[in-house]
């Protein structure tokens, strides 16, 4: 495969790279994976996260494991057990699913894999060129978890919008969020919005409501990890409630992804599976192994919620812009 370098994965003389998200903002650490396996570990532990990159990470790992002389059946079973560890993302199932279809040689992998790359790469640019339409001069904007490149391969999907708004001259400004439990607001978005020269304000997650019914905020802009036939989507767990509350204050909500993360087999978000997270990332042993709760507390901790379409005010997607009504009259199928 030939050498690449993206702010949070990295491809070097056939060794690769991923930057730890966890070790964000305060170190820039970077961990070198050996295997779909090693891979996989990283995936789960959010060392790499956000539904694209999860997927490029992952198949770059499978091609890299398949140059290296695995027979067929280890390469299947690597790829299998890439795809369960974070089940609610679609991203990396299609892109394994596609790379690994019909048999194909270590080649073939490769190629599939520097062709989805580049493909991922495109979206994000199309959909931040297409959304900056949306934005106007001096608008405040909300947004949620991170959609940037620590999330993609690309400049990111919600966070590519507000990127390409601010080179255009718009003078925004960002509300950022800060996703509880594992604050990829705080963390992450905020890295990036510096990195950017972009103004933001840092805000807890519940303060959202109160901000809202100050009118101060034109638009909301989250990303998705995955967006069912009929527009429903699933993304960090936290999104539902914005929803509502941009819904009951007359805020325009938008969802921001690309085709990647529609999952064609998938008619409603009632049949999006909730990944449960450890009640550790609640209890504050996550970061700083300091535990700020009781011992033995209950279990509850979903990583992702489902936002209904009839909360969504419109679609920005690499192919386009869609309003709910579209969405709803089954545009999405087309898009197949
Ligand atoms: O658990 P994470 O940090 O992987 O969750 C990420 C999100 O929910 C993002 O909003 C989503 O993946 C879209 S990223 C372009």
């Amino acid at each position: 495969m030939k050498d690449f370098e993206y702010i949070a994965l990295r491809l070097k003389n056939n060794t690769l790279f991923v930057l730890d998200q966890r070790r964000l903002p305060q170190k820039e650490v970077w961990i070198k994976v050996h295997n779909p396996d090693e891979m996989g570990e990283c995936i789960l532990k959010l060392c790499v996260r956000g539904a694209p990159l999860i997927a490029i990470a992952g198949i770059c790992s499978l091609a890299l494991f398949a140059n290296s002389g695995v027979d067929k059946s280890t390469l299947k079973e690597a790829a299998e057990k890439l795809k369960a560890t974070r089940p609610t993302a679609i991203n990396l199932k299609k892109a394994v699913d596609y790379v690994m279809a019909g048999d194909p040689n270590p080649n073939e992998i490769t190629q599939r894999t520097e062709e989805l790359i580049k493909k991922e790469i495109k979206m994000c640019e199309d959909i931040a060129h297409l959304g900056t339409d949306l934005i106007k001069e001096e608008e405040f904007l909300i947004t949620y978890c991170n959609t940037g490149s620590l999330a993609t391969p690309g400049i990111g999907t919600a966070f590519g919008v507000i990127r390409k708004a601010h080179q255009e001259g718009k003078n925004i400004n960002v509300y950022v969020m800060e996703t509880r439990p594992l604050l990829q607001g705080a963390r992450l978005t905020t890295w990036e919005l510096k990195k950017e020269n972009i103004p933001y304000t840092l805000i807890c997650d519940n303060m959202v409501a109160s901000l809202m019914s100050s009118g101060k905020i034109h638009k909301v802009l989250v990303g998705a990890d995955r967006i069912a036939i009929n527009g429903d989507v699933a993304n960090k767990i936290g999104t539902y409630g914005l929803a509502i509350q941009a819904h009951y204050h007359n805020v325009p909500f938008y969802v921001v992804a690309p085709q990647s993360t529609v999952d064609f087999s998938c008619e409603k978000g009632a049949n999006i599976p909730i990944e449960q997270r450890p009640i550790s990332e609640i209890e504050g042993l996550s970061f700083k192994k300091e535990r700020w709760a009781p011992e033995n507390n209950q279990s509850f901790n979903p990583a992702f919620d489902i936002t209904p379409v009839s909360l969504i005010t419109g679609f920005i997607l690499n192919t386009g812009v869609y309003t709910r009504k579209e969405i709803q009259s089954g545009t999405l199928k087309y898009l197949y």
